[in-house]
């Protein structure tokens, strides 16, 4: 698929960090939503916090998906309130912040390339998953009234989906997010500039109403899908 070998953590993708699984075990379901975590010291903090709702709620998108594929049927009231968690949250807000905040950050002062990298990657792991969630709410309908054309072309996207946004959050946590940690701290002029437009970005009229929908369906969801993932 596209560009590879680009996740480390260096500007054109060499080198890597410690994982920081630390970070990840200190919020537990569903209390991840809009909570301090005692790490707000990590320029990258927010975006953490946004990937352990999304994370919580691909598992629970990933339990739906398999009961959809054993019996291959989609159930419209199901899968919709994903497709818009996807849309309003994972799209609207987080990679908003990331592209616009983060990778512009890196970009402008920090020598990342938009050309190669990880920012080349991780940015065309937004637009295929974009794309994928796109073509689910598309087929959405038809696959619901069992159309096996539909079932079949929704599913596998939906399943393709489900491994880009894995790995993408995996190979950020791990690998360009934490070369971010280490080399933006407090005090580091960036750091400040970096908090003021995460938080501009979502006070955007249109962020904020992604945001509190976004917010309002993850809870949703977890509420109701979280007991059935280990
Ligand atoms: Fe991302
Ligand atoms: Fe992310």
């Amino acid at each position: 698929m596209g560009p590879s070998n680009a996740t480390g953590a260096g500007p054109n993708g060499g080198g890597g960090g410690s994982v920081r699984q630390q970070f990840v075990s200190l919020t537990g379901v569903p209390g991840a939503v809009g909570e301090k975590t005692g790490e707000e010291n990590l320029a990258t903090a927010c975006l953490r916090r946004e990937h352990l709702l999304i994370a919580q709620v691909l598992d629970c998108f990933e339990h739906v998906l398999r009961q959809a594929r054993g019996k291959r049927r989609v159930v419209k009231e199901e899968f919709a309130p994903f497709i818009e968690f996807f849309a309003e949250y994972l799209d609207g807000c987080h990679r908003e912040k990331e592209e616009q905040c983060l990778f512009r950050c890196l970009v402008d002062s920090f020598g990342y390339s938009e050309e190669n990298g990880p920012i080349q990657k991780l940015v065309y792991e937004h637009e295929a998953g974009r794309r994928r969630v796109s073509i689910m709410a598309t087929h959405l309908d038809d696959a619901a009234a069992g159309q096996r054309h539909a079932v079949r072309l929704f599913l596998e996207q939906a399943r393709a989906f489900r491994d880009i946004l894995r790995g993408h959050v995996s190979a950020e946590n791990q690998g360009l997010f934490e070369a971010v940690d280490q080399q933006i701290h407090p005090g580091h002029p960036e750091f400040e500039r970096l908090q003021r437009s995460y938080e501009q970005t979502d006070q955007e009229p249109d962020n904020q109403t992604s945001l509190s929908r976004g917010q309002a369906l993850g809870r949703q969801i977890l509420e109701q899908f979280a007991s059935n993932v280990k």
